[in-house]
């Protein structure tokens, strides 16, 4: 089959449902545009005049801070996602998509965040959400329709368009196995570019993240490439490299629909016999980046690059890394409901103590504020570290120390931290649980957290620890060596502590120098707690440089 002739293939779904009557362009951008107002300021004092005609010179103008300025020009782009707080959330990809979006808005670009309508969503949301429009659209090989449905809420000038369709959505995770999982992506893909081009809303730039999301390039540059959409540039995001979306060529090819000439060995073909959806996204997109520049180095050695490091390296004149922050209006010790006790950095030391008494009582532990309580929250996977935690945890437990695991995930794990619970009743919890109250409580309450993951694209869990003014204890891989910075008790500067080799026993020689440190020199030990409270973990730097690659590509 010519693979010319191919590429003339009728644009499904975006052709047969564009313009109509209900799209309304300009609706979304009218929405953002209130982000441009300083939050609580200039507002007050324009719609409430002094009940007395006061004179107009004492009006204090002084007071009313400046707006900050946007910078310009201003950008629109789609990210387009599988999970998205507080919407649904699985891990740290959850948390980007809800906070990058709003740092965006904040440097004047127009975000649209497009999702799968789970049925998980909370009700809550689902009720609030608004009606856009309908359209059916082909699908597979073999020209199947599906209905797309698509819902709106807007929420702090971003606008979260939801992919509805019961068929591919319905269950109640977002992810089950492969089996379901590469049709409903698939789906997904397409669907998401579908809707733009119904709701008639042309971005800049097309921001897609992980392998869920991959299609879209593909797409856009194949069965798109006839639509207006196909002015927009994409970016894709790589949060996972583990996951990359890969099963049988004749299963991904029927029900992508996509042409013959994608499955190549440049493109979609891995191994002759699979398609890999990742590494497709990752040839057709107009740039590619990671969420630290460490992992991006990483992805492209045989090591860390999940059998796509030569792919990687062919298109790295592409690829870069920017490291990920954390909202930090959710992660605020001083307004964080979760928490028993509120603080900001001037009473730090003394609530952290009344919070790790409530961690305690909460949990079961021995109540007492001078043992040194390490928390650990994460998936339980191979990738965070945990057969190193397994290996050490007798020795760590010596009788001044609590350990707190919050997780859940492979079986094999879930089962060890319920035994060594069960084993050091009062010393250990282990929540085997997702539960992110009791998270915001933890990272409140403990001393330290521990991070010592095989790799970690970027990790969230320790920036969430500093701004809690809790010490990580972190392997230096990934993002973990690109945000936590080792104590150096010389100079006596630094926010954590870090191991390198992927070893237990650096583990435990990490954890032992934290407690000497805690246990022997507290004043340099809250002074590390401070400094990490100070420290910078916000989006705005990070959102800065988003924005510089947007204006590039544009
Ligand atoms: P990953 O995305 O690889 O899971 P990250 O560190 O980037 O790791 O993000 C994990 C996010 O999920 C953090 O916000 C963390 O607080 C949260 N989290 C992980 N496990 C749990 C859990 N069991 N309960 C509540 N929150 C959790
Ligand atoms: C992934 C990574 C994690 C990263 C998160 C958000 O799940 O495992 O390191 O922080 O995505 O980018």
């Amino acid at each position: 089959m010519a693979a010319d002739e191919k590429k003339k293939a009728p644009e499904a779904g975006a052709v047969k449902t564009g313009g109509k009557a209900a799209a309304k362009p300009g609706t979304v951008k009218a929405k953002a545009a209130p982000a441009k107002r300083a939050p609580g300021t200039a507002r007050k004092k324009e719609t409430k005049p002094p009940a007395e005609a006061a004179p107009v010179e004492e009006i204090p103008v002084e007071a009313a801070p400046a707006e900050p300025e946007l910078p310009t020009p201003r950008r629109s782009v789609a990210f387009i996602g599988s999970e998205c707080y507080p919407f649904v959330k699985t891990g740290g990809l959850g948390d980007v998509m809800y906070a990058l979006p709003r740092a965006l808005v904040k440097q004047n670009c127009d975000v649209k965040v497009i999702l799968p309508r789970y049925k998980c969503i909370p009700w809550e949301y689902q009720e609030k959400m608004v009606y856009r429009g309908a359209f059916q659209m082909d699908l597979c090989a073999d020209g199947r329709s599906f209905y797309v449905g698509i819902m709106e809420y807007i929420r702090d000038g971003v606008v979260y368009d939801f992919i509805d369709n019961e068929e591919f959505f319905g269950w109640g995770n977002p992810y089950t196995n492969l089996v379901d999982d590469i049709p409903k992506y698939c789906y997904f893909a397409k669907a998401a570019l579908a809707a733009l081009n119904y709701m008639d809303w042309i971005p800049n730039i097309i921001h897609c993240h992980d392998w869920q999301a991959a299609l879209v390039p593909v797409y856009l540059r194949t069965l798109f490439d006839a639509t207006k959409l196909a002015s927009a540039r994409t970016v894709l995001t790589i949060h996972n490299l583990r996951f990359q979306g890969v099963y049988n060529i004749p299963t991904i090819r029927y029900w992508s629909g996509l042409p013959d000439y994608v499955f190549n060995k440049d493109a979609l073909t891995v191994n002759w016999v699979d398609a890999n959806m990742l590494k497709g996204g990752l040839t057709y997109t107009n740039a590619i980046t990671t969420v630290s520049p460490s992992y991006a180095g990483e992805i492209q050695t045989p090591e860390y690059g999940e059998s796509l490091d030569a792919h990687l390296r062919y298109h790295s004149g592409k690829l870069r890394g920017i490291v990920n922050g954390i909202d930090c209006d959710i992660w605020n010790p001083l307004t964080d409901r979760s928490l028993a006790f509120n603080y900001d950095a001037s009473n730090a030391l003394e609530r952290k103590k009344e919070n790790k008494r409530a961690l305690q009582q909460e949990l079961g532990l021995e109540a007492d504020d001078g043992k040194f309580v390490i928390g650990l929250i994460s998936r339980l996977t191979d990738q965070k570290g945990l057969d190193l935690v397994n290996a050490i945890l007798p020795a760590v437990v010596d009788g001044n120390t609590q350990v707190v695991i919050l997780g859940t995930g492979d079986a094999r794990y879930e089962d060890s931290f319920r035994w060594y619970e069960n084993a050091y009743r009062g010393s250990v919890c282990s929540c085997i649980m997702y539960d992110e109250a009791r998270s915001h409580r933890i990272y409140a309450g403990a001393d330290a957290l521990l991070v010592p993951s095989r790799f970690e694209p970027c990790g969230l869990t320790q920036l969430n620890a500093m701004r809690y003014g809790t010490v990580p204890i972190v392997r230096e891989t990934g993002g973990l060596r690109d945000t936590v910075e080792p104590y150096n008790m010389f100079t006596d500067t630094g926010c954590g502590f870090t191991f390198d080799r992927y070893d237990a026993g650096l583990l435990l020689d990490a954890i032992n120098r934290a407690k000497t440190l805690y246990f022997e020199s507290r004043p340099y030990w809250d002074g590390m707690v401070l400094r990490d409270m100070a420290r910078d973990v916000s989006w705005d730097v990070s959102a800065r440089q988003y924005r510089e690659l947007y204006l590039q590509l544009t």
